[in-house]
């Protein structure tokens, strides 16, 4: 396709057939060219074991090539139909505590079952077989937000399985012993067949199984993603996604974004949450970031309300389309939704679709007809559809230090989103672009790096980190940084392990205050914590956390102020090789934060884009997107001319919800 992908998920299985005629020019007036069919309609295709009924799919894929709509088509796995269960209980999910979760929902199914596995790959075989040569097949969507309420089984076949996935990680027994270190509480086991998932336990259960745990259970679902595109991939080179959910803690993304041809996601910020466009955009630089910088695909968002929120808000005028170009300045090519028809039935009817109940003569509708016929107007020549998303500066991001870090046995309660959520805000708010990265991804590049948290790293990790900043780079590192081995287990001689050379220091004992105010990484909240110094704006709060920092070879650039750590370095900076490494020993609030950047990015001379209240800027190709997210109009000042009105840009008003796609001069 040339231009962006506009359109949603279209369940037509929910319609009688008069409506999908009807579905086809709506979808045109709208500018609608991609769909994504089949996701949940398992139980419509194959009605009983074996019995596949196309003739409708048949008829709907071909009423949407007839209207020129592009097919995103499901492997239809995401809900198993009812007979399953019926044939095979022992498919269905366990919990923790041992209640088996039964059809008459969604994604009942164990990922570890052979029997699910087995009726699912039937399934995608008669789909791929039937419809890979389809003309409308723009691109195959496996399953559908693996992981979404299902995401850890404990049943009996995922406990074998659990079993076959450690013998292969550590070979012996006493390895796996070793590693969990279960010579504590009396756990040593004699053999594989003793160990089981972590089950509802007396009290805390072991730190190490417990991540082996998250591991495996990625894994799993993450195997049954390769099984399903591994059969489309025999038969059709046509591309394949699954659908993700943004930062979703149960699968590790860094390794499912190697099997996907095109990473897509699902965003559902809230409208009522002052803090969900920097959210939203921190999530759509993560999917950027998966893709090493390609263009994704924002697979689903809602076009009004949802209806799985306590309180669900409306989005206000013009928020939809404002997010919509926040996500393809941050590099998205498509622009999707959940769903296309609001339903009338079932537990979704309440959640916004692209055609209201109130049909076509609503805000809602209009405003996705607006938007996509301005998409259909832009194309790749307006500098946008394809381009990249230049960043200068990175953010690590690791699943297994979130893993483990908010485990109970940790040394106090720690949001690991959150904590590196204070660090976009900050960069953000001084106006630059952040990537995602690994610790041992491709760092040179960047002029600033910043590592929060890195509860959990190997090796070569805090090798790479070390030779990042040695080699020239700034590194900025956070507390709870270097603490644990892959294995979990301490690294000792003083915390921070082979950082302490690169830093200049090492850590001798945490010290969280008394009263953590977790809410306070929000903004708000007073602080727990003080520090003084130049580098963080002279007095200034911080919170959650603070430790006993030795100095060796760092200056000191910030102290605490007042309490037990008195006068003892709490922000450090430290020359390494040709480069800079800060060590921050505290959860800086958002005031000392912005100071501290403020210094770091004018000293590894990091290039800025303007900064204005309310205002997102990012830049994509050769345009500067400008959107006010505020709820009052702004000015903005960038010479140029926006590309959707043709207007200067010098001194260009936008409304609340504004947006400006601005050539620059
Ligand atoms: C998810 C699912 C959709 C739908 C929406 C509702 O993203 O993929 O099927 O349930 O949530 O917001």
């Amino acid at each position: 396709m040339s231009g962006f992908h506009y359109g949603g998920d279209y369940n037509p299985e929910q319609w009688p057939a008069e409506v999908w005629r009807e579905d086809v020019e709506l979808m045109n007036r709208a500018g609608v060219n991609l769909v994504s069919v089949g996701i949940f309609s398992w139980a419509r295709i194959e009605p009983r074991d074996g019995e596949f009924d196309f003739a409708w799919l048949d008829e709907v894929i071909d009423l949407l090539h007839a209207g020129g709509v592009r097919v995103d088509l499901a492997t239809a796995t995401a809900s198993p139909p009812p007979w399953l269960a019926v044939k095979h209980p022992e498919m269905l999910p366990v919990t923790a505590q041992g209640v088996t979760l039964w059809p008459g929902s969604r994604q009942a199914y164990c990922p570890s079952s052979p029997v699910y596995r087995r009726y699912a790959a039937r399934l995608v075989s008669a789909i791929v077989e039937r419809y890979a040569d389809h003309p409308a097949l723009e691109l195959w969507h496996v399953n559908n937000e693996y992981g979404c309420h299902v995401s850890h089984c404990y049943c009996d076949v995922s406990a074998a399985a659990f079993r076959t996935w450690l013998e292969a990680k550590y070979g012996t027994v006493e390895a796996l012993n070793d590693a969990w270190g279960t010579a504590f509480w009396s756990q040593h086991y004699d053999g594989f067949d003793e160990v089981f998932p972590p089950r509802a336990a007396p009290t805390f259960q072991n730190p190490t199984q417990l991540l082996d745990f998250d591991r495996f259970s990625s894994d799993e679902l993450r195997a049954c993603y390769r099984a399903e595109a591994d059969i489309i991939r025999s038969r059709s080179t046509v591309p394949i996604t699954t659908n993700f959910m943004g930062f979703f803690k149960p699968a590790d993304y860094w390794a499912w974004a190697q099997e996907v041809d095109i990473v897509s996601d699902d965003s559902y910020p809230d409208p009522a949450d002052p803090l969900s466009p920097t959210y939203a955009a921190m999530q759509r630089d993560l999917m950027r970031s998966l893709g090493g910088g390609k263009p994704w695909l924002l697979m689903e968002q809602s076009p009004g309300a949802v209806n799985w929120r306590e309180r669900n808000a409306a989005k206000t005028p013009g928020q939809m389309r404002a997010w919509s170009y926040q996500s393809i300045g941050r590099g998205a090519d498509g622009i999707l939704f959940f769903q296309w028809r609001q339903a009338v039935a079932g537990a979704e009817k309440f959640h916004a679709g692209m055609v209201p109940h109130g049909g076509t003569d609503t805000r809602i509708f209009r405003e996705v007809e607006q938007l996509g016929t301005e998409l259909r107007e832009l194309s790749g020549e307006d500098g946008l559809l394809g381009q990249p998303v230049p960043a200068q500066v990175a953010i690590v991001f690791d699943w297994d230090s979130w893993w483990a870090i908010e485990q109970k046995a940790s040394p106090t309660a720690i949001q690991y989103l959150a904590g590196v959520f204070a660090w976009y805000r900050g960069l953000a708010a001084a106006g630059v672009t952040v990537d995602f990265v690994q610790p041992t991804g491709d760092l040179a590049g960047y002029r600033v790096v910043v590592v929060p948290s890195l509860f959990v790293a190997s090796d070569e990790q805090l090798d790479a980190l070390d030779a990042y900043a040695s080699q020239g780079g700034t590194l900025i590192v956070g507390y709870l940084t270097g603490i644990l081995d892959k294995n979990l287990h301490v690294r000792t001689g003083g915390y921070l392990g082979t950082l302490q050379q690169t830093l200049g220091v090492w850590v001798e004992e945490f010290a969280p205050p008394a009263a953590p105010d977790l809410a306070a990484l929000g903004g708000g909240e007073p602080p727990a914590v003080r520090v003084r110094g130049e580098a963080v704006g002279g007095e200034a709060s911080a919170s959650l956390w603070s430790e006993y920092v030795r100095v060796e070879t760092a200056s000191v650039a910030a102290v605490f102020d007042g309490g037990a750590l008195d006068g003892h370095a709490a922000v450090t900076r430290h020359a390494r090789g040709d480069g800079t490494a800060w060590y921050v020993a505290t959860q800086l609030d958002d005031g000392p934060l912005g100071a501290l950047l403020e210094g770091v990015l004018a000293s590894a001379r990091v290039d800025r884009l303007p900064v204005v209240a309310g205002v997102e800027f990012v830049r994509r190709g050769r345009i500067l997107v400008a959107i006010n997210h505020s709820e009052d109009a702004v000015t903005i000042d960038v010479p140029g001319t926006d590309v959707l009105t043709g207007a200067s840009a010098s001194g260009l008003r936008l409304g609340a919800q504004g947006v400006a796609l601005v050539a620059e001069a």
